[in-house]
């Protein structure tokens, strides 16, 4: 057991204001998040959290509203009614609607009393994206557009590279690149951050880390949830949208990105923007498409819209030239497992073979599997002896790192950790936007390819289409070396 959890860092006090704060993800994900940062005591008495609406609508209503969001943080504190009244306090309301403009000048002047150039005063634009563009001229028009002013947005940030492009220029027309921070919330899970402290503050994964002694790398995002009550969304998207173009490219980038020489928010998006330059253009045969079956009938119509997608990646530089990252990610999959598999070259010579066939047990090569989520960990598959005499007996054993076990903190969800980084001014977990822009240029060419042919149809509960092209990479979440853990 670690005896020292990090304490959490301390932010300075700032106005949070949720444009479209009484919305889904402002009640879902935004305030509960900020609720546990309250908890901790890293938001103070002194943060304002303005939600804005277009309905009139109080505060003890709002609250009544959000609380069932946030069960898990209230079962879990003590004094849990007190703690929830005081945080409610931090909370104002205003009515303002942003294509007409009422109700800003007054929202500007209750934050102009108060503010100060120390003070971050953050806009978090949780609206459809067309309103991304006029909030963000609002904003100027009533002056809030100030040095200690900073936009957070979160996707989806365009529909491809042309309406991307158009989405960053409108909101960079207004507020400066330092003062924008796009959120891939992938970023924000503490597993995806610790893929780089693995990487760059160990030694001896980073002198394996290429070509010479890794042979492929799987990236999988499975879920067991389907399209639900986003049809209308998700169908315009699919997976290759929804989660290819921004979540899994993302951890393509922190697995094959080049050390940074500091941990610098332009220096580590520097580094993955060139991962994202060096993606090998698609090839058919590289993509795979499923739909699951009962996906018309929810959506009501008929949908060549993929709900799955498996691709074969390629990276052109010396370090990963021949190495494929198959990456795939899907809904209504048979299990909730997002894991990165580092899966090592096989040993040259067997010394234990002594003239027989290696077992299929024993010739297993070593494999780094990183949980993202569930079960949060590390683990390490070696091969070992097996105990007890009577000959050299192999068996594939694990090196097993749980950060359920080993960390007796809460794993915080992703959103805390990006909230608290806007209002620390902290841009590293955050994408820049030739980051967001070189990834549709990647995306593009892969959704007009996959489209010409019609995803094939898989049940739900199952591991995606049966004629999945690649088999070495099924065996990471059926291996049940995994499975059972
Ligand atoms: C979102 C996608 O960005 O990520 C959803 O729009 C997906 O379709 C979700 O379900 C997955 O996030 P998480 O954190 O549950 O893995």
């Amino acid at each position: 057991m670690l005896e020292q959890i990090p304490q959490s860092a301390a932010i300075p006090d700032s106005d949070y204001v949720i444009f479209g704060g009484t919305g889904d993800l402002a009640l879902r994900k935004i305030f509960p998040a900020l609720f546990w940062r309250y908890i901790d005591g890293q938001i103070g008495k002194n943060f304002r959290l303005i939600a804005t609406s277009r309905k009139p609508i109080e505060v003890p209503e709002f609250a009544e509203k959000l609380k069932p969001f946030c069960g898990d943080a209230l079962s879990t504190t003590e004094n849990a009614d007190v703690v929830w009244q005081e945080f409610i306090q931090l909370v104002t309301i205003q009515i303002v609607d942003i294509a007409s403009g009422d109700g800003a000048e007054e929202m500007a002047s209750f934050l102009m009393k108060g503010a100060s150039k120390d003070r971050p005063l953050i806009f978090y634009l949780a609206v459809a994206p067309a309103l991304f563009g006029p909030s963000c001229q609002l904003l100027e028009k009533v002056k809030l557009i100030l040095p200690q002013s900073r936009l957070v947005v979160e996707k989806p940030l365009g529909h491809d590279y042309a309406s991307a492009e158009k989405i960053s220029q409108e909101i960079r027309s207004v507020f400066s690149e330092d003062q924008i921070y796009r959120i891939d919330h992938y970023l924000g899970k503490e597993t995806v951050q610790n893929l780089m402290a693995l990487r760059f503050a160990n030694v001896i994964f980073e002198s394996q880390w290429n070509n010479n002694a890794i042979d492929h790398v799987q990236i999988t995002v499975a879920e067991t949830v389907g399209v639900g009550q986003r049809a209308s969304y998700y169908d315009e998207s699919g997976a290759l949208r929804d989660m290819v173009q921004n979540h899994i490219l993302q951890l393509v980038c922190l697995v094959a990105m080049e050390p940074p020489s500091h941990f610098d928010a332009n220096q580590v998006r520097d580094e993955k923007l060139r991962v994202l330059k060096a993606l090998r253009p698609l090839q058919a045969e590289d993509i795979m498409r499923g739909q699951y079956q009962e996906y018309e009938g929810e959506i009501g119509g008929r949908s060549d819209t993929e709900t799955y997608v498996a691709l074969k990646l390629g990276i052109e530089n010396w370090r990963w030239a021949g190495v494929p990252f198959y990456v795939r990610t899907g809904k209504k999959l048979a299990m909730r497992a997002s894991e990165i598999v580092i899966t090592f070259k096989k040993k040259p010579h067997d010394i234990f073979a002594n003239g027989k066939e290696a077992n299929s047990k024993d010739d297993l090569p070593n494999r780094l599997v990183i949980r993202l989520q569930p079960q949060e960990g590390l683990r390490l598959q070696l091969i070992s002896k097996e105990p007890g005499p009577g000959g050299m007996r192999l068996f594939p054993s694990e090196l097993n790192l749980s950060f359920d076990n080993t960390f007796e903190a809460r794993l915080p969800d992703a959103y805390e950790r990006l909230l608290m980084d806007t209002a620390r001014g902290n841009q590293t977990l955050f994408m820049r936007h030739d980051e967001v822009l070189a990834a549709w240029a990647f995306v593009d060419p892969v959704i007009a390819l996959a489209r010409q042919t019609p995803p094939s149809l898989y049940r739900a509960g199952t591991f995606g289409p049966e004629d999945n092209f690649f088999d070495e990479g099924k065996d990471s979440w059926l291996n049940p070396r995994e499975d059972e853990s």
